[in-house]
């Protein structure tokens, strides 16, 4: 039988570890025949809602899932983790400035670097899921210098699924024939939904998303800004964030890099930049990517276009921004 693998959801007592977590128990994140421990950090006043999701974790009685750790106590919660899931964090209240919650949350994010780095277990990945998500990724590999920057990413993949379903919406064609759209840059509305080079999969064999949809004003137009603006539809909607795709792509995200892509397939993940497509060397970006042996790979050489240029440096010059504003609260 295989050893557990521990993996670290934070902020577990939130609406998206209250979906993410039965996933993980049910091996939609490392497969059906991968036991797991989970451990789930919260602050002290969500410990006792935290602890009711542990009763409930009991109660659902999954047969992979070998242990619970509910802790409020940051070096408990990331002792021996593999995977660090991170999702709690200070969220932006009415009337506080961007750079307010940026300080709140670096302090954190410097604390639970600094715990992983301790105590998780080697070559422990990390996913960052909580916003803004990869400036938040990137104070994290600054303050955890012994944590490889190839181990810490943030979830873009939500924004490449959502683009992947509004693309199978559009052609009434299943969501699994379409395959190949790239989530270039920040998860923010700033973020590239790029279709240049994703395919269907038809009877007639692969066919380029764009000669299937035949309307470049819609793929230029309002396809972009319906991916980018999809969050704030479902929090207008439901009148809470989009807990169930963020955890289901939070899965999807881990299953990929850990036991990889497809062939012929790639998904978007926001990784450190090396400077791949003259994206700045040095900011978490979403790119493009391939997956094998638990390495990520950026896809390389795909031809961009002027109108898919100025929309990657745009997104770019954002984060950059962010990490300045990032930088200037570590005083
Ligand atoms: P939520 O507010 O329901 O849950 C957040 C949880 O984090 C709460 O239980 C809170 O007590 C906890 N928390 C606060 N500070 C903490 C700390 N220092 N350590 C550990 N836990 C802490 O929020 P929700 O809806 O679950 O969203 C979580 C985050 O994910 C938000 O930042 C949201 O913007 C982001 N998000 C990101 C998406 C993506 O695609 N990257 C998609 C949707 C949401």
């Amino acid at each position: 039988a295989k050893e557990p693998v521990r993996v670290l959801v934070t902020g577990a007592a939130g609406q998206i570890g209250y979906a993410l977590v039965p996933m993980i128990a049910r091996g939609v994140m490392l497969g059906a025949d991968q036991p797991v421990i989970l451990h789930m950090l919260d602050i002290p006043p969500a410990a006792e809602a935290l602890n009711g999701v542990k009763m409930e974790l009991v109660d659902a009685a999954f047969p992979l899932l070998k242990g619970v750790v509910a802790t409020t106590d940051v070096a408990e919660a990331c002792a021996g983790v593999n995977i660090a899931v991170m999702v709690g964090g200070f969220p932006r209240k009415e009337g506080m400035e961007r750079k307010d919650v940026m300080s709140k949350n670096v302090s954190i994010y410097k604390s639970q670097a600094s715990a992983l780095e301790q105590y998780a277990a080697p070559n422990c990945k990390v996913l960052f899921v909580a916003n803004p998500a990869n400036t938040n990724a990137l104070i994290l590999k600054e303050f955890a210098p012994s944590i490889p920057a190839k181990n810490v990413t943030c979830l873009t993949r939500l924004d490449h699924n959502r683009a992947l379903g509004q693309i199978s919406e559009r052609l009434n064609v299943p969501v699994s024939e379409v395959k190949n759209v790239i989530i270039w840059g920040n998860h923010s509305s700033t973020q590239y939904p790029d279709v240049n080079h994703a395919t269907v999969k038809t009877s007639a064999g692969e066919k380029p998303v764009r000669e299937l949809v035949k309307d470049d004003e819609w793929l230029n137009g309002e396809f972009i800004t319906t991916v980018q603006q999809r969050g704030a539809a479902i929090i207008k909607a439901r009148k809470l964030s989009s807990a169930l795709s963020a955890a289901s792509a939070a899965c999807d995200h881990i299953r990929d890099w850990v036991l990889g892509t497809p062939e012929g397939t790639w998904v978007s993940m926001g990784v450190y930049s090396d400077g791949s497509y003259n994206v700045p060397a040095g900011l978490i970006y979403s790119f493009p990517v391939t997956c094998k042996n638990g390495e990520w790979t950026v896809v390389q050489g795909l031809p961009i276009d002027e109108l898919s240029r100025k929309k990657m440096d745009s997104t770019a010059e954002e984060l950059s921004e962010e990490k300045a504003l990032a930088y200037s609260c570590l005083t």
